[in-house]
């Protein structure tokens, strides 16, 4: 079964085409990251602006290089929540455009749930139950993949997301939008025991997460720095955000792990891309014997193969919708509607 796939609910207009939920055809991801990054973050009404420029090529393209014509399109697959509003909204009507015209089924896929599928694409034989921290610029969640269509949250943030951390303290050192992957590189050079960052537990809630404190924290200790005048390393303050971000991630998420008596875990969500929080996992999994998977590296971020990966199962589930189909900007992993 040929799904071809769209993704548009953030800064990329990405489609894909693959086969029987695992084998990617092609992969095609146009990213606005240089066009936002003038603003230091994602203008909605631009990304929704681009989509609606770029959306046909990307999709003529992903067929093109899949090396079929939309004739062996089998059914249309779409991120339809949660995310930027008008950014969905230009996804889903061209996803109901493509199956009301090709007379294919139509299937709304949940963002989260597709970043989860990323690691069915990186690793063919995993299958459901297992566990996975989702991190990404809007969420943070520990969800107990039930099975390929059936999600329960264990934690979740009770404030802003770890990508929203990152971009916030990435924003304050001066760095680059997107401020994650620019944290991440600066953190090589510095030395990570360097400045006191606060890790927050939320008494009654081990599984839940709170970054909002710690970018105060460290907003705070660069404001201080500038005010006294005094001349800092970054890349010092950079490496202690990241170790207490990835060591709050890894502890929250080993604990839900052991408690749940998971043996299989995952990443997922454009966080899984850091170095160090991979790396700490990888080395806490070892020694619990925990097999982890993580996604490959260019299918952490935002991309439209992990969407029809995750509309094969959501289709097989018959998950599939009409031409009433909505965008949703918020939406639950475990509840979805249509
Ligand atoms: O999943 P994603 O591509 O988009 C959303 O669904 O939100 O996640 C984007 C987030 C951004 O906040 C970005 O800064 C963060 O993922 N990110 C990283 C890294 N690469 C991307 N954060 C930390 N380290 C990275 N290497
Ligand atoms: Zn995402």
């Amino acid at each position: 079964m040929n799904i071809l796939s769209i993704e548009t609910s953030c800064d990329e207009t990405a489609a894909a085409v693959v086969k029987d939920g695992r084998t990617v055809l092609s992969d095609i991801v146009y990213s606005q990251a240089q066009l936002h990054r003038l603003y230091g973050g994602v203008v909605p009404e631009i990304a929704s602006r681009k989509h609606i420029e770029h959306i046909d090529e990307v999709v003529n393209e992903a067929v093109k290089a899949a090396e079929l014509t939309f004739s062996d399109i089998d059914a249309v697959a779409v991120t339809y929540a949660p995310g930027l509003i008008g950014a969905l909204l230009v996804g889903v009507g061209f996803a109901k455009g493509l199956s009301y015209s090709l007379k294919v089924p139509l299937i709304p896929v949940h963002h989260l749930r597709s970043h989860i599928a990323a690691n069915y694409i990186t690793s063919p034989e995993l299958e459901p139950p297992f566990i996975c921290l989702v991190v990404s610029g809007g969420h943070s969640h520990i969800v107990e993949v039930v099975d390929y269509t059936n999600f329960k949250i264990l934690g979740r943030t009770r404030d802003d997301a770890a990508g929203e951390a990152f971009d916030k303290a990435a924003r304050v050192l001066g760095l680059p939008y997107p401020g994650g992957v620019e944290i991440d590189k600066l953190s090589a050079k510095g030395n990570p025991e360097a400045v006191r960052l606060p890790k927050i537990d939320i008494e009654g809630a081990p599984y839940d997460f709170s970054f909002s404190g710690l970018k105060t924290a460290v907003i705070n200790v660069v404001h201080n720095l500038e005010q006294k005048g005094e001349t800092f390393n970054k890349a010092d303050i950079a490496a202690s955000f990241n170790k207490a971000v990835s060591d709050t991630l890894t502890g929250k998420f080993m604990q839900a792990v052991e408690n749940r008596g998971y043996k299989k875990a995952a990443i997922a969500g454009g966080v899984s891309a850091n170095s160090m929080l991979r790396k700490n996992l990888q080395e806490h999994c070892e020694s619990l014997g925990v097999k982890l998977y993580m996604p490959l590296m260019k299918l952490c971020g935002d991309n439209a193969c992990m969407v029809g990966c995750q509309g094969f199962y959501e289709y097989k589930a018959g998950n599939t919708a009409d031409m009433s189909l909505n965008g949703y900007a918020t939406m639950s992993i475990e509840n979805v509607i249509y």
